[in-house]
C-alpha cells in the first residue's frame, strides 16, 4: 500500500518560506485584531470568508481550496498561499489515490464506495475516474447545499449515472445503504466533530461494514499555525487529533490495521483502516 502514493505531485514549502511564515506571516494572521481582518476580507469581497461566515467548515469553503484559483485578490493570498489550502489540495491527491486503488481491490463488481459528509463528493470522483474498476458511490451529506454542484460536476465528468446524493445524518447511515459497501470515505468531516460524534458513527459503521472492507479517515494537526486566525476570524473550530486519537475512536468498533499516508506540509494525514472479522454484527 506504501507505494501507492510515491508518484503523487504534492505542493511544498521550502525552507525560507516556511521561516517566514512562522515568524511573520503567521503571527500576523493570528494577532493582527480579527475585527480589521473581518473588514479587510469583506471588503475584498473574499469568497472564502464568505463561505466560512456562513457555513464554517463547509462544502463550499472546501471547493474554494480545491480548485485553488479564486478571482479576489485576498482569495488568491490565501488560497494559493495559506499552508491549509495547500494541505488540502495534497490531501485530495491522496485521499483520490488511496480510494482508487482500494475500489480496485474491491470484492465487489462494481466496487460500492460510500462517502460521509461528502459535501458534492469531488474526491470520491476524482478516486472513481482514477481507478480501473467499474465503481457506484453514495454520498451521504446533512446539507443538500452540495448537491446540484456535485450532480453538475458528477454529469461533466460522465459520472451522472453513478453516483447517489443522500441528504442525512452520518450518524443515521445504516439505514442509508441497500448494497454491500467496499469503502467508506469520511474525509474532511473529523474535525468538526467531538470524540462522541465520531463514536455514533463508527459504531453504526461497525455494524454494517464486512470484514476487510476498508475506511478511509483523515487527522489534522495544528501545525499549520493557524489556528487562532480560522477561530477568530474564520469562526472555525477543528478539533486537532494525531491519528492515533482517532484510531482509539475506530477500535472498539472492530477497525484495525491503520496505514498512515501523511501530506508533506504536515497538516493532514490520511489513514486507511480494516475492518476485522472479530465485531461483524456488533450492537
Ligand atoms: C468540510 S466539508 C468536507 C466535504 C468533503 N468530504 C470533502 O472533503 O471535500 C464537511 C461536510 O460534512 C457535512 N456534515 C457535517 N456534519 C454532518 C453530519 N452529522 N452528517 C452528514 N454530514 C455532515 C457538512 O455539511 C459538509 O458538507
Amino acid at each position: 500500500m506504501e507505494n501507492w502514493t510515491a508518484d503523487i505531485e504534492f505542493e511544498r514549502i521550502g525552507p525560507l518560506m516556511r521561516l517566514v511564515k512562522k515568524f511573520i506571516f503567521n503571527p500576523l494572521a493570528n494577532h493582527l485584531p480579527a475585527q480589521w481582518w473581518r473588514t479587510w476580507l469583506r471588503e475584498g469581497q473574499s469568497e472564502l470568508a464568505l463561505a466560512n461566515w456562513n457555513d464554517p467548515g463547509g462544502w463550499r469553503s472546501m471547493v474554494i481550496s480545491y480548485e485553488g484559483n479564486p478571482e479576489k485578490t485576498w482569495d488568491r493570498m490565501l488560497v494559493k498561499g495559506g499552508t491549509v489550502p495547500m494541505a488540502l489540495r495534497n490531501r485530495r491527491r491522496l485521499t483520490a489515490r488511496l480510494c482508487a486503488r482500494l475500489i480496485d481491490q474491491a470484492g465487489h463488481d462494481p466496487a460500492h464506495a460510500m462517502c460521509l459528509g461528502a459535501g458534492p463528493g469531488l474526491t470520491i470522483m476524482d478516486a472513481m475516474q482514477a481507478a480501473k474498476k467499474n465503481s457506484f458511490a453514495t454520498l451521504v451529506d446533512i446539507s443538500s447545499d452540495a448537491f446540484d454542484y456535485g450532480q453538475a460536476e458528477a454529469k461533466r465528468r460522465g459520472l451522472a449515472d453513478r453516483v447517489k446524493y443522500i441528504q442525512a445524518d452520518v450518524r443515521d447511515v445504516k439505514q442509508m445503504l441497500d448494497r454491500p459497501v467496499d469503502l467508506v470515505e469520511l474525509i474532511g468531516i473529523c474535525e468538526y466533530l467531538d470524540d462522541e460524534h465520531i463514536v455514533s458513527i463508527v459504531q453504526a459503521l461497525g455494524t454494517m461494514m464486512d470484514p476487510g472492507t476498508a475506511v478511509v479517515f483523515n487527522s489534522i494537526s495544528d501545525r499549520h499555525g493557524t489556528d487562532r486566525f480560522f477561530r477568530n476570524v474564520f469562526g472555525l473550530h477543528m478539533h486537532h487529533r494525531s491519528p492515533e486519537q482517532i484510531e482509539a475512536l475506530l477500535k472498539p468498533a472492530g477497525f484495525g490495521e491503520f496505514r498512515h499516508f501523511p501530506e508533506p506540509l504536515g497538516v493532514y494525514t490520511v489513514v486507511v483502516g480494516t475492518k476485522s472479522a472479530a465485531r461483524k454484527g456488533i450492537a
